[in-house]
């Protein structure tokens, strides 16, 4: 399975170049591997390298613009209670999961899946990042979603480059950790949890984490550091790594257990702590491919298991992908299901810390059953976090970016508005 988030915003964006414009409109692509639409952007705008795969026409007096021109280019982004509340059943018993929310992108922008991440193409949800005043606003659409839509919790994707400044095993950078940490605060002000997320596909630049790349030793050094500055915060959630895949399971849970070790000695003692699998942590395959059962057996030092969470990611469309804006399964039998039953047998828990789609039918439908589902199942699924917010334009399909209005309000993706908000 592929979910590539750079490939992701590639195929987005490939159907909707105007190929007959010979100048590419503002927030439009502009350049990126496979891309062949216009290279050009129209006066007023520049195009801006976001990863490899994506490049993208942005007002040239700022990353992001003003207010107007992104509520102007969202299409299908009515937040409607009427609909919210016709469409999404409530769950039947419960409350539903403890946590609902969703992941806040940019610190992690031009990570690819072989963990190479480009330091500066880091493209920070923070309105004031290095001293401008328009880079997307994380911080008050965090505020937007707790207040507006009930969410708890928020996953902050960051590339381990980043941390680092680019130097394998260095000392966070003050500067760069500073900025990051600016995010960090800004959601725990809101009072909601708030989940670290190394998005480096347990690699850093092609080579695996304690297989052949960083050792083991680098890697824990990170997560030590990590821990020992956020140690006294309970409601930071340690999300260990983005997207393992393609790494030998066993070796990979006895990293993980290096790191839970780490954290929870270096003063953190009862935050959450993530498991991720491989197959890039899909909720189908975690049993299947032997995560299940060596990341369950990880154990904190007392030799508990208690806060140890299975992290898995899920998307919805024909080639499980989630690379494409129409949506073909709720996935409850193929994955959601299954896990529950598992999870149940194991007493055990888990998250969805990545789910989404296109604000279509397809995946109104599907992505409110898969929702309702996990709600259903609040015993074993602690929550859902969705795919993505943050620095991701509106005009993204998968964006569940809201757009804020002139009076200050902020308008909801559809998917966000019908399928997550509570
Ligand atoms: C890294 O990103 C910067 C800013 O987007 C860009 O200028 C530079 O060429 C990139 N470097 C590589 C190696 O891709
Ligand atoms: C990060 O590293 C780059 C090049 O290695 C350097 O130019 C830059 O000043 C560093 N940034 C910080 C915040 O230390
Ligand atoms: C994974 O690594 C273990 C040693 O840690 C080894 O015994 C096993 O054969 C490896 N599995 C695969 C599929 O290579
Ligand atoms: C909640 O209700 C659903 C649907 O009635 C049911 O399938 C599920 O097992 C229930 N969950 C719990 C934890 O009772």
């Amino acid at each position: 399975m592929i979910n590539n988030k750079a490939a992701l915003l590639f195929a987005a964006y490939a159907g909707v170049s105007g190929v007959a414009a010979q100048q590419q409109t503002t927030w439009g692509q502009c350049g990126g591997q496979g891309y062949s639409g216009p290279t050009n952007c129209v006066s007023g705008a520049a195009c801006s390298t976001i990863n490899s795969y994506y490049a993208q026409c942005v007002p040239a007096t700022g990353i992001i613009t003003s207010t107007t021109t992104r509520a102007t280019s969202a299409t299908s982004t009515l937040k409607s209670t009427t609909a919210s509340a016709s469409t999404t059943p409530p769950p039947s018993n419960g409350s539903g999961t403890q946590f609902a929310g969703i992941n806040i992108a940019g610190f992690d922008f031009s990570c690819s899946t072989d963990g190479t991440c480009n330091v500066s193409g880091a493209y920070p949800p923070l309105k004031n990042y290095d001293g401008a005043n328009n880079y997307p606003d994380g911080v008050g659409q965090m505020q937007h979603f707790v207040k507006d839509d009930g969410f708890n919790i928020f996953r902050l994707p960051v590339g381990w480059q980043y941390l680092v400044n680019g130097t394998l095993g260095a000392t966070l950078n003050p500067t760069n950790l500073g900025y990051y940490d600016q995010l960090v605060q800004g959601c725990l002000a809101t009072g909601a949890y708030c989940i670290i997320d190394i998005h480096n596909y347990a690699r850093w630049n092609t080579g695996i984490i304690g297989q052949g790349g960083p050792t083991n030793a680098q890697f824990v050094n990170l997560w030590t550091q990590l821990a020992t500055k956020y140690a006294s915060e309970s409601k930071i959630w340690f999300g260990v790594m983005n997207e393992p895949h393609d790494v030998n399971i066993t070796t990979w849970a006895a990293t993980v257990q290096l790191v839970v070790t780490a954290i929870r000695n270096a003063g953190a003692t009862s935050q959450y702590i993530s498991l991720p699998g491989t197959d890039w942590q899909s909720a189908g395959s975690i049993i299947s491919d032997g995560g299940a059962a060596a990341l369950g057996a990880i154990t904190n030092p007392d030799g508990s298991k208690t806060n140890l969470i299975f992290d898995v990611h899920k998307y919805l469309d024909s080639d499980n992908s989630g690379t494409n804006s129409i949506c073909v399964t709720d996935n409850v039998a193929s994955a959601f299901a299954p896990l529950a039953t598992w999870l149940r047998s194991n007493n055990r828990k888990a998250i969805l810390t990545e789910t989404g789609g296109g604000n279509t039918p397809s995946c109104e439908q599907y992505l409110c059953q898969q929702i309702q589902y996990l709600n259903q199942n609040a015993d074993v699924y602690l929550g859902y976090v969705g795919w993505a917010a943050g620095s991701f334009d509106p005009g993204y399909p998968l964006a569940e970016t809201p757009v804020q209005n002139a009076d200050g309000s902020w308008t909801d993706s559809a998917l966000v508005a019908l399928c997550l908000a509570r």
